[in-house]
């Protein structure tokens, strides 16, 4: 009882401190965006017309960013990286979670584009590949967004639909990860950016090596299972 409540605990703090740090993200995000602008920056047109400008790419990265965590988090609770620094349950709600504020950081993406002058976009942007600005990455976010949308949602439809389905659902993480970089990459306009770039670089790094353990250390379970009555038998 108390060991469950001290978890309760945990995990609230640090679903605060990712939430603090998430908002320090994003106005971070935007600070970069605007610095970027460089020497002749115009404030006015900045808070102006341009805001939602600035605001679709902070909040794309900053998408990206939680997107990479609760994969990289996700890819961890399956090969028992974190297990000595976090009880399961505390990183189960943490990828949850992240994954909630990814899709609500999507949502401002998306959101800030339909507002957007200075790059204009309709709703049926929303249709994948009906979009005219880089038709076929912005299309890959499109199915990005749909893809989040449904892995997010089904946390809550587990018990509903079985540990399989659910499961199943899960594998189309590795496929969202992949549309959202290349989307991002092909799509973007900051992957000329030196720190966005070394952005892509780790968050692809981290999920290749975690992926790779993950499917040496599946593998390896099956050879043993597979052994394990050849050796009983001898
Ligand atoms: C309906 C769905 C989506 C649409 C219409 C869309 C549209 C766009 C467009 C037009 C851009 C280029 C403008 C810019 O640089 O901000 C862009 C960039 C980007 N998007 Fe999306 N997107 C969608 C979903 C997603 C999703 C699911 C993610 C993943 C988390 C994502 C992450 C990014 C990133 C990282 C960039 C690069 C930002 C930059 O380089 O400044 N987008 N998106």
């Amino acid at each position: 009882m108390i060991a469950r409540e001290w978890l309760t605990r945990l995990t609230i703090g640090v679903t605060v401190v990712f939430t603090a740090a998430i908002g320090a993200l994003v106005g971070a995000g935007a600070i970069a965006l605007l610095i970027h602008v460089g020497s002749g920056l115009d404030l006015a047109g900045v808070l102006g017309s341009r805001l939602p400008w600035y605001t679709t790419r902070a909040a794309a990265i900053t998408a990206y960013l939680l997107l990479s965590g609760t994969t990289i988090l996700g890819l961890s609770i399956a090969t028992r990286a974190l297990d000595r620094l976090l009880s399961r349950a505390a990183a189960f709600a943490l990828h949850e979670w992240l994954s909630w504020l990814a899709l609500a950081c999507v949502g401002l993406h998306v959101g800030a584009l339909l507002v957007d002058s200075f790059q204009p976009f309709s709703l049926a942007a929303v249709l994948p590949f009906a979009s005219g600005y880089r038709q076929v990455a912005t299309g890959l976010g499109v199915l990005g967004l749909y893809l989040l949308a449904a892995i997010t949602i089904s946390f809550y439809l587990r018990s509903h639909i079985g540990q399989r389905a659910w499961r199943t659902l899960h594998y189309g993480s590795f496929a969202l990860y992949l549309l959202a970089t290349t989307h991002g990459i092909f799509a973007g306009a900051s992957q000329d950016l030196p720190w966005m770039r070394w952005v892509y670089m780790a968050s692809a790094a981290a999920v290749g090596f975690l992926l790779a353990s993950r499917i040496l250390e599946g593998r390896r379970g099956r050879t043993a299972r597979r052994s394990t009555p050849a050796a009983s038998a001898a």
